[in-house]
């Protein structure tokens, strides 16, 4: 798929230089057009026995495809609806009391945060955050889990890969990981890597995925149960849960989400998983060129899809730049704006944010 057809795919490339998909992904058009046929289905054929079969195999088609996308097989994957509740699932699932400690990061975003404060204030658990790339050697003998980004919000750091051999359970928030950079969940052996349908992966708002690992599933408990996580739901009282990770879906997934976040991810998988990748990071280096040559500064970075710079006042020339069509976003509390760069921009996305920092 040439750059020009997948930039085809995104109609709002036609007006927007649209360097967001850290936020929310540029929707396709055939995710509008799946979401949109299931729609049409339910108005005519309502819903009925054949409508929740419709989203069970929607749901079995999207599981396998996010499973190929983290490395892992589909039983160790849950369907969410975004990062923060597959987040919030792991947290509120571990056995965990005053004088148990989770070790975080000090560049983390409110989808984990606020998963860990409610760890701290419901259970008694104190959170330690250190820089990122002091995380493994900071694990201690109170530590029972390591929960950070994959890839930070604020700068696009990649977490230290040191973390794959701590003796702790391991959380990746991969809100940034997913679909921008490569994710081998058993290479970075992590525990848990919780992931959004609707940034990098362009997907609807609401969708998302959570992969636990074997030896995690075992140990976490479940705290919501319904009709769509229990194997046997007819059973009443004494009906289980699912075996697999679907034990961990979201209660109420609807046929136009799935498709559309299914449609939407086909997109990308037509390029390519390899080619998307390598697509962004290098246009993603393009402009960090571009920006040292227009006097801004870039912060630390890694190789990945962000690109946070300095700005005399981020959110005024946030809006600024969106008033002349080049959406991107700032950060609270740091003096900079970040882009997002997806393997659908293209170099005059970024010629465009350029001439307008001078
Ligand atoms: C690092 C990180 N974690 C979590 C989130 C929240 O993602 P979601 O909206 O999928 O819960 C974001 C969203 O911007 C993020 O950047």
């Amino acid at each position: 798929v040439a750059a020009s057809a997948l930039r085809d795919a995104f109609p709002v490339l036609g007006q927007l230089a649209y360097l967001n998909a850290g936020t929310d992904g540029p929707l396709p058009a055939a995710a509008v057009h799946a979401a949109t046929r299931e729609l049409q289905r339910e108005l005519t054929d309502g819903r009925a026995q054949r409508h929740f079969e419709r989203r069970s195999e929607l749901s079995d088609s999207l599981r396998a495809l996010y499973a190929s996308l983290l490395g892992c097989a589909a039983e160790n994957v849950a369907l969410t609806t975004c990062t923060s509740e597959g987040i919030s699932l792991v947290l509120a699932g571990l056995d965990l009391a005053p004088g148990d400690e989770i070790l975080t990061s000090d560049e983390e975003h409110p989808g984990l945060l606020g998963a860990l404060a409610a760890a701290r204030d419901l259970r008694g658990v104190s959170i330690r955050a250190v820089p990122m790339t002091d995380l493994a050697a900071a694990v201690g003998s109170h530590t029972r889990l390591v929960a950070c980004s994959h890839v930070g919000w604020v700068s696009g750091r990649l977490a230290p890969a040191a973390l794959a051999a701590v003796p702790v359970p391991v959380l990746l928030d991969g809100a940034q990981g997913v679909g921008a950079v490569p994710v081998d969940v058993i290479a970075l052996g992590c525990a848990a890597y919780a992931g959004p349908g609707q940034k990098w992966l362009c997907g609807p708002d609401g969708t998302g995925m959570l992969y636990v690992s074997p030896e995690l599933r075992q140990r976490l408990a479940v705290g919501r149960r319904g009709y769509a996580n229990l194997e046997d739901p007819g059973t009443g009282l004494e009906a289980q849960l699912h075996p697999d990770a679907r034990r961990f879906d979201s209660l109420a997934l609807n046929a136009e989400t799935l498709a559309g976040a299914l449609a939407a991810t086909e997109v990308l998988q037509a390029v390519g998983w390899a080619e998307v990748h390598e697509r962004s990071r290098r246009l993603a280096e393009r402009l960090v060129e571009m920006l040292a040559a227009a006097g801004r500064e870039v912060a630390p970075r890694g190789p990945t899809t962000l690109v946070s710079f300095s700005s005399p006042d981020p959110p005024a020339e946030r809006l600024r730049l969106a008033e002349a069509g080049v959406v991107l976003r700032d950060i609270p509390n740091r003096p900079w704006l970040r882009a997002s760069v997806g393997a659908w921009n293209d170099e005059h996305d970024l010629r465009r944010l350029i001439d307008l920092l001078n």
